[in-house]
């Protein structure tokens, strides 16, 4: 039987976090979820093994208190859109929360620590400010021999509540459908990877020794342009629109436009990330044991019926493959 774990974990709450949650509940680990809001994201609860705590994750004190009777970490937290304050911004929310839950790890003398990081990170090259903070958290953990710490690279993360597809479901529905529908950098190319396949890296990892200091690219198994993407989604949704790649000056221009929309829909770091393709040169990690799933397997059911019984049939499958 697998060592049962006491995990704690921050940015659980949202897209990727409530897959590997419950993976780890399924396997029966203990697990605390930290949050700045717990009523937002009471759903957790039905979890038996998990507990969801508010917690400023940014005090280095309080960190150090929820860290206490844990052996496991995972850290999740990101932001694609910088704000002002401190906390929100790429330098805090990456780089230096990565600090303070290394040394929180060491005070309580946790030795295993799960990092999300990036495709494309590099604190030199990274073509944008989020890819470069993303690499600088990676270098900054990787350097402590007391931690053995394992981070991990995805390319764009595909799932039921993904905001990549179905932010351009959306869009596609919106949008006036006699005039084509402008998309920024068409040509950028994309190796979108299935969430509970990220989510079962994660898990598979903890007990992994040979994942110990190592940064894993995690891609699906097939590369896409964005063009291809929009147009996938298209289909799915019985949206079928002519899609115009803009040029580089004009995606430059729909950044600066859409930085300035309510949610920033898309920045000009934004831009400045789709300027690297996000795909990998390896295929996906072996020490996982499994090949990671399609795009054409899963999206279909979340894109063309959002009614419950097609949810219903991917947390079957999802179970059926745990199994
Ligand atoms: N989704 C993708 O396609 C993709 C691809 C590559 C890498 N990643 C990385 O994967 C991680 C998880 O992505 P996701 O899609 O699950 O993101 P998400 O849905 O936005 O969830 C991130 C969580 O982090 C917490 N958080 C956000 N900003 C914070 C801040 N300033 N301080 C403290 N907590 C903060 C939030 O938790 P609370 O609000 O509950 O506090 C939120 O639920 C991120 O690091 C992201 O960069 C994602």
């Amino acid at each position: 039987m697998s060592t049962l774990h006491r995990v704690c974990i921050l940015g659980g709450s949202g897209f990727v976090g409530h897959h590997i949650i419950a993976q780890l509940a399924s396997h029966k680990h203990h697990v605390k979820v930290l949050t700045r809001n717990r009523e937002r994201h009471r759903d957790l609860l039905v979890l038996p093994t998990v507990v969801v705590n508010n917690a400023n994750v940014h005090d280095p004190i309080t960190l150090k208190e929820e860290f206490a009777g844990y052996d496991v970490v995972i850290n999740l937290v990101g932001v694609l859109n910088e704000e002002g304050q401190k906390d929100r911004s790429f330098q805090g929310a990456h780089v230096e929360l990565a600090r303070k839950v290394m040394e929180a790890c060491r005070v309580n003398r946790i030795k295993r620590l799960l990092h999300m990081s990036a495709l494309n990170a590099d604190a030199g090259r990274g073509s944008s400010r989020y890819l470069r903070s993303k690499g600088e958290a990676e270098n900054l953990l990787h350097t402590t021999k007391e931690i053995n710490v394992t981070s991990f690279r995805p390319s764009v993360i595909f799932g039921p509540e993904d905001s990549f597809l179905n932010r351009f479901a959306g869009l596609l529905k919106i949008t006036p459908k006699v005039v084509p529908f402008p998309l920024a950098c068409p040509n950028s190319r994309f190796a979108p990877v299935y969430v509970e396949d990220v989510a079962k890296a994660f898990v598979n990892a903890i007990d992994n020794k040979a994942a110990y200091g190592k940064h894993y690219n995690l891609c699906g198994p097939k590369e896409y342009t964005l063009k291809e993407l929009v147009q996938y989604t298209g289909e799915l949704i019985g949206e079928k629109r002519m899609i115009l790649g803009l040029s580089q000056s004009l995606s430059k221009l729909q950044a600066i436009i859409f930085s300035m929309v309510p949610g920033k829909p898309f920045t000009f770091d934004n831009y400045l990330s789709l300027l690297q393709d996000s795909i990998c040169k390896e295929p996906f990690p072996q020490e996982f044991g499994f090949t990671p799933t399609a795009l054409e397997a899963i999206a279909p059911y979340y894109l063309a019926n959002k009614q419950s019984r097609a949810r219903l049939d991917i947390a079957r499958k999802a179970a059926r493959r745990d199994a």
